[in-house]
């Protein structure tokens, strides 16, 4: 593991860094994939979670002097680490007014990484309250997403949990779907990406690329080929029936009928349904 951690650039950094730091070892990887594109611009970076500050100069180094980098910390002693050049706001991550103040004073950011305090109340805060403020191409990274899972402290696993939030999140993004025929609000609106890594979730905001969804043809030409969805039970039986009638039996009443008895019983949800609680086991062992 340590020799492919030396060779990432930001992990190197992370052990340069005049300050102590504390991460997972699978992060470095991770910021790699997802920071790499933003080095060097002019971006926002903003970290909730200061304490001794080692991160803050391992961000300055990745990101490159033209990018602004903004810790957050409840500890007043943070403070202080604005003598090396970054922007430090005192408040706590699960304060509405503390972020309607940031965000006033700040405007829109690029990217805001949570290390902070870790409970449910405070990374859903976070998303929650940065959401609106996010620029288009921008990121919104919560990392110890593990603790989601963990009693002690964290009073989890709960319905309330992050993880839980997150997946709302998978769902609110399917609005997008006109088969859901949900309205779309500010979530299924900016959030275009939701990515799980083992305990980092990162959201991707774009409003360009949220938009309404619909079905689109080429210009190709159509042979009638049909959909074998529903061919899996009495396939062969299904099978002789569409080579024969081909489009043509998809009109009539007989069709109709035929359909519900074999394409579409109950009974073939229920044979369905069994070999997928058998999946739905395994992978949970
Ligand atoms: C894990 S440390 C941050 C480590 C730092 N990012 C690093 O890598 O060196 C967590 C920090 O979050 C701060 N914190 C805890 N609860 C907070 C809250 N509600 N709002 C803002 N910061 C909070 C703590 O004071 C602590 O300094």
């Amino acid at each position: 593991m340590n020799r492919r951690l030396k060779k990432l650039k930001i992990f190197n950094l992370f052990k340069k860094s005049k300050k102590f730091s504390i991460k997972w070892s699978n992060y470095f990887q991770i910021y790699e994939k997802i920071f790499s594109k933003y080095r060097n611009k002019k971006i926002k970076f903003v970290e909730i979670g200061v304490a001794n500050g080692g991160s803050l100069f391992m961000w300055q180094k990745f990101f490159g002097k033209n990018a602004k980098i903004i810790g957050i910390d409840l500890n007043p002693k943070a403070k202080q680490l604005e003598k090396y050049g970054f922007k430090i706001y005192i408040g706590s991550q699960s304060d509405k007014k503390f972020w309607d103040d940031f965000y006033k004073k700040e405007g829109k950011i690029d990217l805001i990484l949570d290390d902070g305090g870790h409970k449910n109340l405070q990374q859903i805060s976070t998303v929650h309250y940065s959401l609106p403020h996010i620029k288009d191409g921008g990121k919104i990274i919560v990392e110890d997403t593990s603790l989601s899972y963990v009693k002690k402290e964290f009073n989890n696993p709960s319905k309330y949990s992050f993880i839980n939030y997150a997946k709302n999140i998978i769902d609110i993004i399917h609005r997008r779907s006109p088969l859901l025929n949900r309205k779309l609000n500010l979530y299924a609106k900016k959030i275009y990406l939701v990515e799980f890594f083992e305990s980092i979730v990162v959201f991707s905001i774009d409003n360009k690329k949220c938009f309404f969804n619909k079905e689109i043809n080429n210009d190709g030409k159509n042979d009638g080929a049909i959909d074998y969805r529903h061919n899996e039970y009495f396939k062969e039986l299904k099978n002789k029936m569409d080579q024969k009638y081909g489009l043509m039996h998809k009109r009539s009443f007989f069709r109709k009928i035929i359909r519900k008895l074999l394409y579409r019983n109950f009974m073939f949800n229920v044979l369905d349904n069994f070999k997928l609680k058998k999946i739905f086991k395994e992978i949970n062992k």
